[in-house]
């Protein structure tokens, strides 16, 4: 069985204090994870040495930044590099949250350097993809999700393409509470892996584990990640209290 993933995307999110506390209250949630489950907590750089210490000795769980910059070192004040991550033990990194492509511009080119540098760090991307409301609108929303994954992960080998997760998370579900059905959500993760088939051949894209993400709560948690395509969650406001994540976590296939 391919891995099924609960993700927390904390954002721009939480003091120091409250990232522990949160982190000690889901000490339990993480504790035992079966072999094919795993927590991934994707948290505010400042806090990725406290969050790699706290999960220490943890199976199956792990700590995340939320973005890399497409440059190895140099002098790129402010930023973050694949290379500094390496240093600390992280093995994840989100790339192309709708965030970051609608405020910080990165397009979709910019991205294919960026999944590069963090899988020649022996890094995971967990590359996000996912279309806006006036695509979905139109009835477009596969073809706009096909050009995102033609034109940053297609390049890949189909060795280098097994080390990516891949996160739809439609952009009018984000923070909206609007969440996709399920039937919406299984769609897109099917013709997903139908579109990475048709490149790298169904054993491969078989097993790629397709996260879900927009408004996904304890609530809803369960029926979603139920659908045959849908791997978890990557999972923003709700991540955010510990009772609700730990219902999510719970509730992974
Ligand atoms: O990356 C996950 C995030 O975009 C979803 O946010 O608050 O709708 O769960 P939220």
């Amino acid at each position: 069985m391919r891995a099924q993933i609960a993700a927390a995307n904390w954002k721009m999110n939480l003091t120091l204090q409250q990232g522990e506390a949160l982190l000690d209250d889901l000490s339990k949630a993480t504790d035992n994870l079966d072999n094919h489950r795993v927590v991934i907590f994707a948290v505010p750089s400042p806090y990725l040495a406290m969050a790699q210490e706290k999960i220490k000795g943890k199976t199956n769980v792990f700590i995340a930044a939320q973005n890399v910059y497409n440059k190895k070192s140099g002098a790129f004040t402010g930023e973050i590099s694949v290379e500094m991550l390496a240093s600390l033990g992280i093995q994840w990194v989100v790339l192309g949250h709708s965030e970051r492509r609608e405020y910080f511009n990165e397009t979709n080119a910019l991205l294919a350097e960026k999944v590069n540098l963090v899988l020649e760090f022996n890094q995971q991307p967990i590359f996000c993809c996912g279309e806006p409301l006036e695509i979905r609108e139109k009835g477009t929303q596969n073809d706009y999700v096909a050009t995102q994954l033609q034109e940053s992960l297609c390049h890949l080998s189909a060795e280098q393409l097994q080390k990516v997760v891949i996160a739809y998370e439609p952009i009018w579900a984000i923070g909206t509470g609007k969440t996709a059905t399920s039937e919406q959500a299984q769609e897109m993760h099917a013709f997903i892996r139908a579109e990475l088939a048709k490149k790298y051949g169904n054993e491969v894209a078989d097993n790629i584990t397709i996260l879900y993400g927009g408004s996904v709560k304890a609530a809803n948690a369960k029926e979603i990640f139920g659908m045959p395509d849908v791997d978890g969650g990557l999972v923003g406001g709700a991540s955010l209290v510990g009772s609700e994540f730990a219902t999510i976590i719970s509730s992974l296939k």
